[in-house]
């Protein structure tokens, strides 16, 4: 049976699955049942100064799919709203009752080194596992100066990180914002401040929908609204590319990251160590589903482990990142090209239209004269492999995308010739 113990950055947890510093972790009760239930470890929901933030109603809104499904949620809420001395006291008592679990504590105030001199010693004595730094908060905080506001300026990032290493022997994990150009800045700089981790994605500026009789985006505060943060589901595909570019890029490699961001199961979370974490942090989905989802990903990726023969999450953590690449190392003489399995397709056409209307007009569509039946067959000499009909296609696996054998080696863009730029021209003939 595979082994889901991790050591990140230091510290020992009995799986890699933690909750992320939100409303499933702002109060001891949430805590203790979370843990009953099997996270391995939670990021305490974000403490700051006394007195404690105060919240509006309402706060949440969210991107709806077809079937009502919460695509992406959206939230207005800022940190803690009970106070300091509430929360240092009910960290200390989980993290006695429940020792074998993770405790780290987030926190954010502002850029004044005193704050931070004052608070660490505090979260310190609750036996807290290690600390967060809330550096991504996109909604609220930082008009006053915090959260994101931080977390845009790598200065400030590695200022305050190099602030919380002076000050405290814990681990320091910083929590990265998606909102800024390039990731990589503030990665690198919280490593320059001697970070012991970094983790992402915090939320996603964002307006989900409005209503358009009041002509008012939601959540609605009394006939007016603000930018939330997005997360959930939707963000997934912005944060595994995120957690990517960190783990690839020579300047940070090893740092060890905690990946966010749309994780609702077992492969999501798989597919977030691949790209390089050490472990995962849930939020949405366990506010959407409960604290027991975390059975399912318990069990899937035990099962997968012993499927894969992979003996603990360190032999495939990062197992994915040297096959992620800049575009111009992609091989050019790679092609597959779709192909129907008629057995399985329902006629519906809408590889067809696609590929008719959008892509390379690959697919015929073909009526028989007598019984006005339609089959749909792909043109090889046409289709150049763009994976839409599959992308479209009602019925998994019914199209599947074939490597052909080109014959052709390795050739990347600046190796082509047709690369005007190409950097190492070498022509390369069919063999
Ligand atoms: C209602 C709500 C409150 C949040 N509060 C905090 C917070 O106090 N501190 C923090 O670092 N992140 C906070 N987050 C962000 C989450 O920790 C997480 O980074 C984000 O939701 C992405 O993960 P997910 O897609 O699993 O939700 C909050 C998110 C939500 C939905
Ligand atoms: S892969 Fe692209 S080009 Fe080929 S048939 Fe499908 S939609 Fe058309
Ligand atoms: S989209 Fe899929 S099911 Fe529909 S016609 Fe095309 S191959 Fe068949």
């Amino acid at each position: 049976m595979a082994d889901l113990s991790i050591e990140f950055c230091g510290i020992k947890s009995i799986n890699p699955f933690w909750l992320a510093s939100a409303p499933p972790t702002d109060k001891a009760y949430n805590v203790v049942r979370a843990f009953e239930a099997g996270w391995g470890g939670v990021v305490w929901k974000t403490l700051g100064e006394d007195p404690a933030a105060v919240n509006v109603s309402s706060r949440y809104s969210a991107h709806y799919g077809k079937n009502r499904e919460v695509l992406g949620f959206n939230n207005i809420e800022l940190i803690t709203d009970r106070s300091l001395e509430l929360n240092l006291q009910e960290i200390t008592q989980v993290k006695k009752d429940w020792p074998d679990r993770v405790i780290i504590v987030s926190l954010m105030l502002p850029c004044e080194e005193a704050l931070w001199a004052e608070i660490m010693p505090k979260v310190e004595a609750t036996g807290a596992d290690g600390i967060e730094l809330n550096f991504g908060c996109p909604h609220g905080m930082p008009e006053r100066g915090m959260g994101a506001a931080v977390g845009q300026v790598p200065e400030y990032v590695e200022m305050v990180t190099r602030w919380c290493k002076t000050h405290s022997k814990l681990p320091v994990i910083v929590k990265l914002t998606p909102n800024i150009t390039d990731v990589r800045a503030p990665a690198r700089a919280a490593k320059a401040g001697g970070a012991d981790a970094v983790s992402l994605i915090n939320t996603i500026n964002s307006i989900t929908h409005l209503d358009l009789d009041q002509m008012v985006a939601f959540p609605i505060v009394g006939g007016a609204s603000t930018h939330g943060g997005y997360c959930g589901s939707a963000v997934k595909p912005i944060a595994l590319n995120m957690v990517a570019e960190i783990a690839r890029d020579p300047q940070t490699a090893g740092l060890p990251i905690s990946g966010i961001g749309g994780i609702g199961n077992w492969r999501d979370a798989a597919e977030f160590m691949a790209l390089g974490s050490g472990c995962v942090q849930v939020c949405t989905a366990a506010m959407l589903h409960g604290f027991r989802i975390v059975e399912e990903m318990k069990d899937g990726l035990s099962r997968w482990m012993d499927q894969k023969g992979y003996k603990s999450v360190a032999d495939f953590v990062g197992k994915a990142v040297p096959n992620t690449t800049d575009w111009k190392y992609l091989n050019m003489n790679y092609q597959v090209i779709a192909q129907i399995n008629q057995d399985d397709c329902i006629k519906c056409g809408r590889c067809y239209v696609a590929c008719e209307d959008t892509s390379h007009q690959s697919i015929n569509q073909l009526i028989d004269a007598v019984t006005g039946t339609r089959t749909y067959e792909v043109n090889k000499e046409e289709c150049v492999g763009c994976n839409l009909c599959e992308i479209t296609c009602p019925v998994q696996g019914c199209i599947t995308m074939v490597p052909q054998d080109t014959g052709k080696p390795y050739m990347n863009w600046t190796q082509d010739p047709r690369n005007p730029r190409a950097e190492n021209i070498k022509v390369v003939e069919a063999a």
